[in-house]
C-alpha cells in the first residue's frame, strides 16, 4: 500500500472510497465532511438520520455516490464523543478503514485527515497514526500458505491518500506519513519474525536476520560470537540454557551509530531471544508449549527496531543485544537444582529450567553494562504471571530508575502502547536467595512477575534500566484491536522507536 498526502479537495478527487468523519451528536455535518454532503445535495445528513447513524466511534455508514462526485462511494466514519477523542483513536480508523476498503475490494482510497480540524490536534501526528493503522491492520502472515490461499487473503489497498486543502499543514502530514511507514513496516517486520515457526527460526537464522538487518541499513554493525567465544567469555549462563538443544546459541551485538559529534546519549536494548522453550526437563505440558516459537519476541522487536534507527536519523547511539538459544530437554541440558556461574561470576541455582530466559538476560545483562550506557532496557517474554496481571494488552514495566520509566510511558501514550508499572519490591528480594548460589532463578508463584525483574535487577547494577514483560502482549489469539490482527502483534517496537527519536 502506498500511503501520500495530496492537495486535493475532497468533493473533487478520484477514489473507489472517500472516508469522511463525524463526531457524536453533531446535526449538521461541517468542515470536509459537510461540503461533501452539500455536494452529494445532503445526502449525508439524510441517510444518517434513515440509518440513525449516531457516529458512535468506529462506527460507520458506507454508499453509493452515482457519480454525483467523482469519488463511487462515501464512508462517514464515526469519531465517537469529542472529548474520548485521541491519537490512538485516528490509529484505529486508519485499521477500520483499510479493513473496510479491503472487504471491499477498494484499490484506490482518499481520507480527510481525523484530528486536525475540529478537534485540533498535531497534523504531524495525526498523519503518523492514519498511516500506522492504515499499514498495520491488514497484515497477515501468509509465507507458508500455498499459492491459491494466498491470492485469497490478499486484501491489500493500493493507493491511500490523505486529502487536505490547508497547504500549510501538508509537510506535516509528509513528515508524519514518512515516520507512520517506517514504524508500521518496522513492527510489521518483527511480527513476521515471531510468527516464524521454531524449526525456521533457530539461533543460527536469528543471527542471519541481524546480519541481514545491519546489511540493509546504513551506520549499523553486527556482531555474532559463537558458543567458543562464549566458552571464553564465561557466559555459562546462557550456554546453560542451551545445553540440552542439539543447536548452538550465540550472542548477537547490533550497533547504531549516528554521525560523530552529534549522539545524544548511548542506549542498549536487550531482547530475549528464546528461539523456543519447551521449558526444559522442567517440561510445559502441551497447550503452554504450543505457541512457544514466540518466546523471541523480545529479540524481534530489538530487530524491528534497527531495522528503522538509520531511517528516522536517530540520534542515540543504540546496541542490541540478543543471546539467542533454545530451550530443550535431553541428556544434555541442565538439571533443576543445577547451579550456572554467569558473566559476572554471580552464580545461579537453576530450581526451574522453565524459568530459563532471566537465565540467559543474567550474562546479556552483564554483556549490556559493560558497555557502560546511560540506559539499558529489556524486552522479554519474561513470565506467564505478568499475563495473570495485566492480559494480553497491557506490558508490564519495571525501572530502577522513575525518569526512565516515565519517558517509556510517554513513548507508550504516544504509539497507543500501554504500559503498567509495577514495583521492585524490596522485601522480596529475600525470596530469590539461594542456600547454594547467590541468587535463584524462581521465587514461588506469587508475584512471579515481580520475582523474574528482581531476579534480572541482580544483573545489572547501578545502571538506570527498565524491563518489559511483553509476555501477555506479544502474541494475540484472536485480534487485539482495530490495529492489532491475531498472531505476532509486533510490539515495544513503536514505543521504543518513539522512545529513541526523542
Ligand atoms: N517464556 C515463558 C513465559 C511465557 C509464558 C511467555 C506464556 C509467553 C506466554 C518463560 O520462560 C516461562 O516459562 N516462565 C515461567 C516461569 C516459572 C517457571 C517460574 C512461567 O511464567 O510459568
Ligand atoms: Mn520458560
Ligand atoms: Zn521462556
Amino acid at each position: 500500500m502506498n500511503i501520500s498526502v495530496q492537495m486535493a479537495n475532497l468533493t473533487q478527487i478520484k477514489c473507489d472510497l472517500l472516508v469522511v468523519n463525524e463526531f457524536e451528536g453533531i446535526k449538521t455535518p461541517g468542515g470536509g465532511t459537510g461540503a461533501v454532503n452539500r455536494a452529494l445535495d445532503g445526502l449525508i445528513q439524510k441517510i444518517q438520520q434513515d440509518e440513525k447513524f449516531k457516529a458512535e466511534f468506529g462506527k460507520f455508514l458506507v454508499f453509493h455516490t452515482h457519480g454525483k462526485i467523482p469519488a463511487k462511494k462515501v464512508m462517514v466514519l464515526g469519531l465517537g464523543k469529542r472529548s474520548e477523542f485521541d491519537i490512538d483513536k485516528i490509529r484505529k480508523l486508519g485499521a477500520i478503514t483499510a479493513r473496510k476498503a479491503g472487504d471491499m475490494g477498494a484499490k484506490r482510497v482518499v481520507s480527510i485527515l481525523h484530528g486536525a480540524g475540529i478537534a485540533g490536534l498535531d497534523p504531524a501526528e495525526c498523519a503518523q497514526a492514519l498511516a500506522e493503522g492504515a499499514a498495520l491492520a491488514n497484515y497477515k502472515f501468509l509465507k507458508y500458505k500455498n499459492k491459491e490461499a494466498k491470492k485469497l487473503a490478499k486484501t491489500d489497498i493500493k493507493e491511500f491518500i490523505i486529502a487536505e486543502v490547508d497547504d500549510k499543514k501538508i509537510k506535516k502530514i509528509e513528515k508524519g506519513i514518512e515516520l507512520g511507514k517506517i514504524f508500521s513496516m518496522a513492527q510489521n517486520y518483527a511480527r513476521d519474525l515471531v510468527n516464524e515457526p521454531g524449526l525456521h527460526m533457530l539461533p543460527k537464522d536469528l543471527a542471519r536476520v541481524a546480519q541481514e538487518t545491519a546489511a540493509a541499513n546504513k551506520n549499523t554493525s553486527v556482531k555474532i560470537y559463537s558458543k567458543q567465544e562464549l566458552e571464553k567469555m564465561g557466559a555459562q549462563a546462557l550456554l546453560g540454557v542451551a545445553a540440552g538443544s542439539a543447536h548452538e546459541p550465540c550472542l548477537i551485538h547490533l550497533k547504531y551509530k549516528p554521525k560523530q559529534g552529534s549522539i545524544k546519549k548511548k542506549i542498549v536494548l536487550v531482547g530475549k531471544g528464546l528461539t523456543f522453550d519447551s521449558g526444559g526437563l522442567n517440561i510445559k505440558h502441551d497447550e503452554s508449549m504450543s505457541f512457544m516459537k514466540i518466546d523471541m519476541a523480545g529479540a524481534a522487536a530489538v530487530l524491528g527496531v534497527f531495522s528503522a534507527l538509520d531511517k528516522l536519523n536517530s540520534k542515540y547511539e543504540v546496541h542490541g543485544i540478543i543471546g539467542a538459544c533454545e530451550n530443550m530437554p535431553s541428556g544434555s541440558a541442565i538439571r533443576p537444582g543445577d547451579v550456572l556461574t554467569s558473566m559476572s561470576g554471580k552464580t545461579i541455582e537453576v530450581a526451574n529450567t522453565d524459568a530459563e530466559g532471566r537465565v540467559t538476560l543474567a550474562d546479556t545483562l552483564v554483556y549490556a553494562r559493560r558497555l557502560k550506557p546511560d540506559a539499558i532496557i529489556d524486552i522479554a517474554t519474561l513470565t506467564g504471571a505478568v499475563i495473570v496481571s495485566l492480559g494480553g494488552s497491557i506490558t508490564g514495566l519495571f525501572a530502577n530508575n522513575q525518569a526512565l520509566g516515565e519517558k517509556l510511558k510517554k513513548s507508550a501514550q504516544a504509539t497507543g502502547e500501554n504500559l503498567w508499572q509495577l514495583p521492585l519490591e524490596k522485601d522480596y528480594k529475600k525470596l530469590i536467595e539461594s542456600t547454594v548460589a547467590d541468587v535463584k532463578n524462581t521465587g514461588g508463584r506469587a508475584g512471579g512477575a515481580i520475582m523474574a525483574a528482581l531476579f534480572l535487577q541482580e544483573f545489572v547494577g547501578q545502571i538506570p534500566w527498565a524491563h518489559l514483560d511483553i509476555a501477555g502482549t506479544c502474541y494475540a489469539e484472536k485480534d487485539i484491536n482495530e490495529y492489532t490482527p491475531a498472531g505476532g502483534t509486533g510490539v515495544g517496537v513503536r514505543l521504543l522507536l518513539d522512545y529513541l527519536i526523542k
